[in-house]
C-alpha cells in the first residue's frame, strides 16, 4: 500500500487480538516517537513502556473508551490491548507547550504499529493519579495521555458526515464507522 493509502487506512482501534507485544517492538514505536518533529527541537517527552500481562491487566481500568458508544464498545475480556505506552512531558525540561510535540510523537507510533498490523488506541480520557500511582512516575513527569495497542482484531471504516454529525456508530455487522469530514468542508481555499 502507498503511503498516502496506508495513512488513510488508519482508525483507532479497540478491539484486540491476544497475542502479546513485545519488549523490543514497543521500543521500536517509541524509537519513531523519539525522532518526531519537536518544537525548538527540545524533546520533553518521555515514555513508560507497559508489556507484562500483569501490568497490562492492571492499566484497563485506568482508561475510558469509546465516549458516544460506553459502555457498549468497551473491549471486552480477550479483546483488550496487549500493551501501553505512557506519554508524559518532562516538566523539568520544558513546563508547557509540548502538546503539538505529543501528537506529531503519537501519530508516529501509531502509524509505525500499524505497518505491524498492531492497531491503536490514543486515550486522553485516563485516571492520571492511578496510572502515575501504578507505574510510579514521579510528579515532575506530566501525564499527558496513554496510546493503548495491540494486534488488530476489527476494521473500522471512514464514512462520510451526514446532518453534521460527526459521532462514530455501530453499522452491520457491527462494524464501526467513523464519519470524516469532506474536503470541500474543510479546505477554505486554495490560492
Ligand atoms: C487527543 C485524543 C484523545 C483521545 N482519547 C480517547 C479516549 O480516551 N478513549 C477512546 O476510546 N478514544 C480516544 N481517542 C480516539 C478518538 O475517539 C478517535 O481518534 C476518533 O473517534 C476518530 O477516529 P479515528 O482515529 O479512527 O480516525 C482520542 C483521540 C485523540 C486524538
Amino acid at each position: 500500500m502507498d503511503i498516502y493509502n496506508f495513512i488513510k487506512s488508519r482508525r483507532t482501534i479497540r478491539k484486540f487480538k491476544q497475542d502479546r507485544l513485545t519488549k523490543e517492538q514497543l521500543a521500536k514505536y517509541i524509537d519513531t516517537a523519539r525522532v518526531a518533529p519537536s518544537a525548538a527541537n527540545i524533546q520533553p517527552l518521555k515514555y513508560v513502556a507497559v508489556v507484562s500481562r500483569e501490568m497490562t491487566e492492571k492499566m484497563f481500568p485506568l482508561v475510558k473508551w469509546a465516549g458516544y458508544l460506553a459502555p457498549m464498545y468497551n473491549p471486552k475480556e480477550g479483546e483488550r490491548p496487549t500493551a501501553y505506552v505512557v506519554v508524559c512531558a518532562d516538566t523539568t525540561i520544558r513546563k508547557s507547550g509540548y502538546d503539538m510535540d505529543i501528537g506529531a510523537a503519537v501519530e508516529n507510533m501509531m502509524l509505525c504499529a500499524l505497518a505491524d498490523n498492531v492497531g491503536a488506541c490514543w486515550m486522553a480520557s485516563i485516571d492520571r493519579d492511578g496510572i502515575r500511582k501504578l507505574l510510579d512516575i514521579p510528579e515532575t513527569l506530566e501525564i499527558s495521555c496513554v496510546v493503548a495497542l495491540g494486534y488488530l482484531a476489527e476494521t473500522p471504516k471512514e464514512a462520510e458526515v451526514e446532518n453534521g454529525d460527526i459521532k462514530y456508530y455501530l453499522g452491520e455487522s457491527d462494524t464501526l464507522y467513523v464519519p470524516k469530514r469532506a474536503m470541500s468542508e474543510i479546505v477554505i481555499k486554495t490560492v
